[in-house]
Formats: C-alpha cells, structure tokens, sequence
C-alpha cells in the first residue's frame, strides 16, 4: 500500500472513533478516502446501529458490497454526521471537490448534516483553493457550450468538458455534465467566486465548499492532525 493509501486508512479509522454515540444517521461523500472510511465500517460493530445516507451511485455501490444499511435524504428526518473527502483544503476550511464529479450531491448532504467532517491524505492542504486542481462545475447539459463560454470570462481561465475514460462526456449522477476550469491564478477569495458562478444560467452547483467543514482529519504519516475552522 502506498503511503498516501495508508494514510487515507488512518484517517478513515479516525473518523470511525468520532462518530457520535448516540448517531443514527450517517452520511458518506463520495471518492476514495470515502471508500476507505466504508472497509473501515464494515469491520466495525459501528455499523450495524446506523443507517447510512450515500452521496453518489460510486459510494452507494461500495456500501452495498459492505452490506451497510442504506437509506436516501428524503427518507430520514435528520443526518447526524457525514464524512466526506477532499481535493483541497484551505486554511479556512473551504474545500474544493468534486473530482469524482459528485460535488452536488455532496454539498447537499453537507448542509443538512449536523456535523460535516472532511477525511485526507497529507496532500489536501494547500494555502489556496485550485492551487493544484481545476475548478469542477456541475452544468446542464442545454447550451453547455455557452455556458462553458461565460465561465471562461467570469474566471480568465481554460474550460474542458470532463470525458470519461473511454472518450465519451462524463454524465453526473443527476444526468448533467461537469466542466473543469483550470485558473491561472489559485482563488483568492471562495465565497465571491462561488457567487459569481452560481449567478450563471446552467449552473447547477460549483465545486467550493465555503464554510461548510465543522472539523477536517488529515493524516501525516502516522499522525492525524485535526483541524477546525
Ligand atoms: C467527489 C469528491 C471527492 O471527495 C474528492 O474528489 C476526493 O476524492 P479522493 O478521496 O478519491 O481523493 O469531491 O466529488
């Protein structure tokens, strides 16, 4: 196992321990450090009191083959806790996500989650939001090229349509498209761009989190640091 898989481990079992005795629903984001904190789950006894609401199609299949409970947003009254992963991290606790492409979902579930905790290997944290990646937007698919074209004039910045793989236009679980825009500068100021963005006719949902993480878990070799905003 590499070093940061084995870091996504130990975040996972540490998200595990702060689950809230007395939880009954639990959210779970999407990605890989998700599905690490889901094998964790599954070997727990945890588990077998909660009741778990997936994010994404991707998180939903992996539960299933860890035989958790499954439940969906509009079927429970409350989500207790939700843990979720990250592309980046700033100081502030503003989260830039959506590399799985389920960024809408996610947010959704985070802000009606009591408690939103963010798991990640030791390369999340960064000094400003897309330092690193492109800025994922969520986008229905009628006029997605105009759409793509104000974008490119709200940031001053390169617009791709995302493909999968096999060439073909990547379709969110919410049957839209993502457009990544790559910056040329990182982002000073999430909330203002945020708004901006959301302000845009075929919008569906950007991929800043702004103010949304109660507590981040980030693990460092074999320690995990928690931060808080
Ligand atoms: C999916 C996400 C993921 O949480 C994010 O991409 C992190 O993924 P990973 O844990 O695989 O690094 O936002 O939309």
């Amino acid at each position: 196992m590499s070093q940061i898989e084995e870091e996504k481990v130990l975040a996972a079992k540490f998200a595990l321990e702060r689950i809230p005795s007395d939880a009954r629903v639990v959210g779970l984001g999407s990605g890989s450090t998700v599905a690490a904190f889901v094998r964790e789950l599954a070997k727990s006894d945890i588990a077998r009191r909660l009741t778990f609401v997936p994010a994404s199609s991707q998180i939903e299949e992996e539960a299933l083959a860890a035989g958790l409970r499954l439940s969906d947003l509009d079927h429970v009254e409350a989500v207790d806790f939700t843990v979720d992963g990250a592309d980046e991290v700033d100081p502030e606790l503003n989260l830039l996500k959506g590399g799985g492409g389920a960024l809408t979902r996610e947010k959704i579930l985070a802000v009606h989650s009591d408690l939103y905790v963010i798991i990640a290997d030791h390369t999340k944290p960064v000094e400003a939001l897309c330092s690193r990646h492109p800025l994922p937007v969520e986008v229905v698919k009628f006029g997605r090229s105009h759409t793509a074209e104000l974008l490119a004039e709200a940031l001053d910045g390169e617009v791709a349509l995302r493909k999968t793989r096999f060439g073909i236009p990547f379709i969110t679980d919410n049957g839209n498209y993502i457009l990544d825009v790559k910056l040329k500068e990182p982002i000073s100021d999430p909330e203002a761009t945020l708004n901006q963005l959301k302000s845009i006719p075929g919008v569906v949902e950007v991929g800043l989190f702004v103010g949304l993480a109660d507590e981040v878990y980030v693990a460092e070799g074999r320690e995990v640091r928690v931060l808080t905003p």
